[in-house]
C-alpha cells in the first residue's frame, strides 16, 4: 500500500495570493478561498478557515508576506514601522499554537536586514516559501522517528486533526500514522470525532480515508472502553505548545486520552516540530488556553442541540503533564519520558 503520497496541500501561494482549502467546509466541498490583505489572513485563523498549529503559522508567513506589499505601497521607505500593526493582528489571531508566534518572529528577524529603500515583497515570499517548504521536511522526518517506534501491526488512536490539514502537507501525528502503515507497522486507526469542532469526524476521516488508510471512527467518550479492551498500542495526537519541561497543550480531550493511556498501559506519543516548543515557557501551567464561542458546543452546523440560552464553556486545548506522555517526536529527535533536562537536547541539537 503506497499510504506515504499524501498530496493534500491546504496551503498555496499563486499570482501574488494566498489561496486557503476552507476547513470548515470540509469533508463536503473543497473550496478554496483567496487573500491578498493580512488582515483577512488574520480573520480566516481566528475563524477556523486555516487550522492546526503549523499550518497556521505557515498561513501566518504568507500573511507577513502580504503585510510587507502593503507596507510598502502606505508607507515607502518606512514599511518597517508600517508592518508593526498587521503583525501584531496577525499574532493575535489564535492565542495557544506558538507556531504563530514563532513563524511571524522568524520573519520579523529576518526583514530586519532587508533594505528600506525597496520592496520586501519578494525577499518575504522566497523566506515564506522556505518556512512552508520545511515544515513538509520536517514532517516527513517525524514519520519515520515515530514509525520507528511503533511495533509491527499496532493498532493506534488519534484525537482532533494533526495531519496534512493541519500542516503544510503530510501531517504530524497522521505523518507518522501514514509513515506506520507503510512500513507495516500500523494495522488499524481509532478516530476520535474531537467534539465540539469535530477536526477527528470531518477532516482526519476525509484525509485517512483519501489515503485508504484503515480507521474506525468513534465518539470521543468510547477511548476507554477501545483502551479496556486491550486492543489500543498507542494513542498518537499533535501538539499546539510544548513546554521546555514536555508539557503539551493539544486540543481538549488530549489530557483525558493521557490519563485514560497511563491506567490501561497505552503508550502516549505527541509529534511536533521544534517550532511547537515554547522554550521560554517552563512548564505547561503558563500556557494560554484559547476559550471559544460557546455556539461550538450547543449548535452544529448552525442548528442547536441544547436548549435555548444555555450557558456553554469551550476552551480549545488542555494540557498534558509531561510524565504522561511515553514519547515527543520531532524532527531534531525523539525524546522518551521527557524532563526539562531531556528537553535542551533538542534545542542543542537545532543550533
Ligand atoms: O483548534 P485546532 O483545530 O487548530 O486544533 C488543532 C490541534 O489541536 C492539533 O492537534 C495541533 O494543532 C497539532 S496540528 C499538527
Amino acid at each position: 500500500m503506497s499510504t506515504t503520497a499524501s498530496t493534500i496541500a491546504p496551503i498555496q501561494w499563486r499570482d501574488g495570493r494566498l489561496f486557503l482549502l476552507d476547513q470548515r467546509q470540509l469533508p463536503h466541498r473543497q473550496e478554496w478561498l483567496d487573500y491578498d490583505h493580512p488582515d483577512l489572513v488574520a480573520e480566516a485563523i481566528t475563524m477556523m478557515v486555516v487550522r492546526g498549529a503549523p499550518a497556521i503559522g505557515v498561513a501566518a508567513a504568507y500573511g507577513v508576506v502580504l503585510a510587507g506589499r502593503q507596507a510598502w505601497h502606505t508607507a515607502g521607505v518606512t514599511w518597517k514601522q508600517a508592518m508593526t500593526a498587521p503583525l501584531a493582528r496577525l499574532e493575535n489571531a489564535r492565542p495557544t499554537a506558538v507556531n504563530l508566534c514563532w513563524a511571524i518572529e522568524h520573519m520579523r528577524q529576518f526583514y530586519r536586514d532587508l533594505s528600506d529603500g525597496e520592496s520586501p515583497e519578494t525577499a518575504l515570499l522566497a523566506e515564506a516559501i522556505k518556512i512552508h517548504e520545511l515544515d513538509v521536511a520536517a514532517n516527513r522526518r517525524m514519520g519515520k522517528y515515530g514509525a520507528s517506534l511503533l511495533e509491527a501491526n499496532s493498532i493506534v488512536l488519534t484525537h482532533c486533526n494533526a495531519g496534512a490539514l493541519a500542516t503544510a502537507g503530510f501531517g504530524t501525528a497522521l505523518g507518522v500514522i501514514r509513515q506506520g502503515v507503510a512500513d507495516g507497522k500500523i494495522q488499524h486507526v481509532y478516530v476520535d470525532e474531537t467534539r465540539p469542532w469535530l477536526q477527528g469526524s470531518r477532516l482526519t476521516a476525509w484525509e485517512l480515508l483519501q489515503d485508504n488508510i484503515p480507521m474506525t471512527l468513534q465518539a470521543d467518550s468510547a477511548a476507554a472502553l477501545l483502551m479496556a479492551s486491550g486492543k489500543l498500542d498507542w494513542v498518537i495526537v499533535g501538539a499546539d505548545r510544548i513546554a521546555a519541561n514536555g508539557d503539551t497543550a493539544n486540543k481538549i480531550g488530549t489530557y483525558s486520552l493521557a490519563v485514560l493511556a497511563r491506567y490501561h498501559k497505552v503508550r502516549m506519543m505527541v509529534v511536533a516540530p521544534t517550532a511547537t516548543i515554547d522554550w521560554d515557557m517552563p512548564d505547561g501551567s503558563g500556557i494560554p488556553i484559547e476559550q471559544r464561542q460557546g455556539e461550538e458546543v450547543t449548535h452544529i452546523n448552525r442548528e442547536p442541540i441544547a436548549p435555548a440560552n444555555v450557558i456553554a464553556i469551550n476552551p480549545a486545548f488542555d494540557v498534558t503533564p509531561a510524565d504522561l506522555i511515553d514519547a515527543i517526536v520531532t524532527e531534531a529527535g525523539v525524546i522518551l519520558s521527557p524532563t526539562t533536562e531531556k528537553m535542551l537536547t533538542l534545542r542543542e541539537e537545532k543550533s
